[in-house]
């Protein structure tokens, strides 16, 4: 690992691992700050290729490509969290660091160490082979959007998810009977700043994020706890940049954390227009070292994801009010997020 990268001034160039809609988001911010931003992406037409300064086209087992990327910016950073940690501390200085992603990585790694700190996870155990119990097998490792996951009631449901997963390392997971979904989206600057924006409530269907809302049903009380949640989070992880914390609200109150994203997440999409400070800028902000901003919320907001071909509806919803957002995907495919809609209280239609 090499030193602490110095303050990214504007004109900097910040490098970004992955070239998805959230690549393409902070890809945006950063330019509305006058920062460039490189991206690194295997695919051949990665949304974020197309508003972004440069980009490489190369795999995240490519070293050579990834250090010559590295060596082209002041600063890197991810948007997708799979890149192997190995790979994220060989061509360092990378924020988030690739401590965070060691722990958030892998499921068991992650709920241990949200556990260690005295936050409260649904009950859970490994499961290497032949296991009885019930609840959500997951694999411990590359699962997102609910891949890699299955509900199971007994030791034969576990052996056949066991290995319809190629009998990779997974948890059992309680399943938590949940009044409803949140997630705390907050930034830790290079100086140990926290800013958290105010949670979102979070509907999932068919295990993907169908809408965030805001304000949601947490309580003032509840609100202070989960930001709380977060900061211990990131203070612990000496985080850089924003962090989400997926969490699970109890019939009974409870705030239990469900998974934390090392990245700017779906249900802080609305951040856009509801806040002065996006998400997104924020962590562009982050990563280059400059003050954090703020983070306090104008208007009520409601994002909603367009998912395959909910999409070629784009012509009526650029005239309904909302505020559209396409990711410039060329091809529509089912369970893809090819963009979202947010609505601002009032003009919804
Ligand atoms: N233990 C659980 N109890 C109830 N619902 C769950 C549980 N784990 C996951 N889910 C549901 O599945 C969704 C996706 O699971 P999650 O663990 O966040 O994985 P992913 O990485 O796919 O987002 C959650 O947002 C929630 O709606
Ligand atoms: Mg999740």
């Amino acid at each position: 690992m090499s030193a602490a990268p110095a303050i990214v001034p504007p004109g900097g160039t910040i490098g970004i691992l992955g070239g998805g809609q959230l690549g393409r988001m902070l890809a945006l911010a950063a330019a509305r700050l006058g920062l460039k931003c490189h991206i690194y992406s295997p695919e051949e037409d990665a949304p974020a290729f197309q508003v972004a300064a440069a980009h490489t086209r190369g795999s995240f087992d490519d070293i050579a490509a990834l250090e010559g990327f590295a060596r082209a910016c002041d600063v890197v950073t991810f948007e997708f969290e799979n890149v192997p940690a190995e790979t994220i501390e060989r061509i360092g200085p990378v924020f988030p660091s690739a401590a965070t992603l060691r722990i958030t990585q892998d499921r068991f790694e992650e709920k241990s160490f949200v556990n260690a700190l005295g936050l409260k996870t649904a009950p859970f155990r490994k499961v290497d082979g032949p296991a009885d119990g019930s609840g959500i097998l997951k694999t411990r490792r590359l699962g997102y959007d609910g891949k890699g996951q299955a509900k199971v009631a007994d030791a034969r449901e576990i052996a056949a998810a066991y290995a319809r997963f190629h009998s990779a390392p997974c948890i059992l997971e309680g399943f938590v009977d949940f009044a409803f979904e949140a997630s705390v989206i907050a930034a830790r600057g290079r100086d140990g700043a926290f800013a958290a924006y105010d949670p979102p409530e979070n509907l999932h269907e068919n295990h993907i994020l169908r809408r965030s809302t805001v304000p949601s049903r947490l309580s003032a009380a509840q609100v202070a706890e989960a930001k709380d949640i977060a900061r211990k989070i990131a203070d612990a992880l000496d985080y850089v940049g924003v962090l989400a914390v997926e969490l699970f609200v109890a019939r009974d109150g409870q705030l239990l954390v469900n998974e934390i994203a090392p990245r700017v997440h779906n249900s802080g999409h609305w951040t856009i227009e509801a806040c002065a400070i996006s998400q997104f800028e924020q962590h562009i902000r982050a990563v280059a070292g400059w003050p954090l901003g703020d983070a306090s919320r104008h208007s009520d907001a409601a994002m909603e994801n367009l998912i395959g071909d909910e999409v070629a509806a784009w012509r009526k919803l650029a005239a309904n009010g909302g505020a559209l957002h396409l990711y410039g995907k060329s091809e529509i495919r089912a369970g893809r997020k090819m963009g979202h809609v947010t609505w601002l209280k009032g003009s919804r239609g």
